[in-house]
């Protein structure tokens, strides 16, 4: 059934030649080169940071600081007023913020087309500091619907782009600068925009920005880009190994070096390899030209293509209103995962379900179960061809 024009790029040259992976949205692969970097650290300067004297470990404190500088170049923020943390995961490092915040604001504010990895620590946070809740509603464009009084003072907890359907919060630098003015803070779940665009991150005044290394070409990881104004003003509750100046019987001081304020967040020991491998993927997604072509262009081109195909198939309902590199649908012939289990004897990966948007797939919109096609720079327009030819038999079948 499968055409025989599958051929992944050069850097996932790994893959087998029918291999079709459509789910970088969850995981992205990791190119060569990242691979490479993390097994360099382990061959040839296995050690721990921040803390030793011989030449491995000088060497890869120079590499996490590097790490640190290229965090903040690919957000477009400055290292006087912001720290780079690393933590396990997007979710690590909103829970880690979240549960330390003090209890100053008058309220808490996210949107009805959260991960659950914001919908649910906001429950928890507004239930720890007794503040008020609010559910705010994504317009189809992405843009938040609010009004300024709705965000005074307000934590406000948004993504910048959406993991069901790639929409992307075109509103954030106003949203920040409305905040900003009563005293509030913005903190941003950019865990699907790192790898995609981040003009809208770069353009904003964020308080914190949390991402994961596996969405976008790195080891599994978490970062935190964090305002210092608001990480000394967190109540550090997470504490241990690496983190202070000094301990008294019953007491201790925390580290207060301004260049050092991210140790703050890094308990204990930290994914040293992970963070050499995040410096790779970031150095690899500024030079890496697919096909030739700036990377944007290629996930531009390849995003229209495939919406236009995806449009065309009569029984299928599109979630999205736009081409996104993610796209969700479902089909009224066919449950979703089993259409999932039907594509991967193919040997094409696609993610079935509610893709941790229970609130509003399921219970706002009464979506049944989709289907969520995410593309990376791995895939190539044969590809997308492929699977939409393989999609169609199937449905055609059913
Ligand atoms: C928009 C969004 N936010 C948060 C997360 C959670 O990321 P992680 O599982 O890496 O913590 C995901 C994961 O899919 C996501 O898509």
């Amino acid at each position: 059934m499968q055409s025989s024009v599958n051929k992944n790029p050069f850097d996932f040259s790994y893959l087998d030649s029918k291999t079709v992976y459509l789910d970088s949205a969850c995981q992205t692969l990791r190119p060569e080169q990242v691979i490479d970097a993390m097994s360099e650290y382990y061959h040839e300067y296995n050690s721990c940071g921040g803390r030793v004297k011989y030449d491995w470990g000088v060497k890869l404190d120079e590499k996490i600081k590097e790490t640190r500088k290229k965090v903040l170049a690919f957000v477009g923020k400055s290292a006087s007023e912001y720290a780079v943390a690393f933590t396990l995961n997007t979710t690590y490092g909103l829970n880690l913020v979240l549960g330390q915040l003090p209890p100053k604001f008058t309220k808490i504010i996210t949107s009805d087309i959260e991960h659950n990895s914001v919908f649910l620590p906001t429950i928890s946070v507004a239930k720890r500091l007794n503040i008020p809740r609010v559910l705010l509603e994504r317009r189809d464009d992405g843009s938040l619907s609010y009004d300024k009084e709705d965000v005074a003072g307000a934590i406000v907890v948004l993504n910048s782009m959406s993991n069901i359907d790639g929409r992307e919060l075109t509103n954030l630098k106003e949203i920040a600068s409305d905040v900003h003015k009563t005293g509030g803070i913005v903190l941003v779940d950019a865990a699907q925009s790192m790898s995609h665009d981040q003009k809208v991150i770069r353009e904003s005044d964020f308080d914190a920005l949390f991402f994961s290394g596996h969405k976008m070409y790195g080891p599994s990881i978490g970062v935190i880009v964090i305002k210092k104004s608001l990480l000394t003003l967190l109540d550090i509750g997470f504490i241990g190994g690496g983190m202070v100046e000094d301990v008294e019987a019953e007491s201790f001081q925390l580290i207060s070096d301004p260049d050092d304020l991210s140790s703050r967040l890094e308990i204990g020991l930290q994914n040293f390899a992970g963070i050499i491998g995040l410096g790779a993927s970031l150095d690899w997604l500024k030079s890496y030209k697919p096909e030739g072509m700036p990377a944007y262009v290629h996930q531009e081109e390849l995003a229209q293509f495939l919406f236009e195909e995806m449009s065309r198939i009569p029984s299928l309902k599109l979630i999205n209103n736009s081409p996104s590199l993610i796209l969700s649908f479902y089909s009224e012939k066919i449950d979703s995962h089993r259409l999932a289990i039907f594509l991967s004897a193919q040997k094409m990966m696609v993610r079935s379900g509610y893709f941790c948007c229970h609130y509003y797939l399921k219970n706002l919109k009464k979506y049944p179960p989709l289907v969520r096609v995410s593309l990376g720079l791995n895939n190539t327009k044969e590809q997308v061809e492929s699977f939409v030819k393989t999609l169609q038999t199937i449905i055609a079948n059913s």
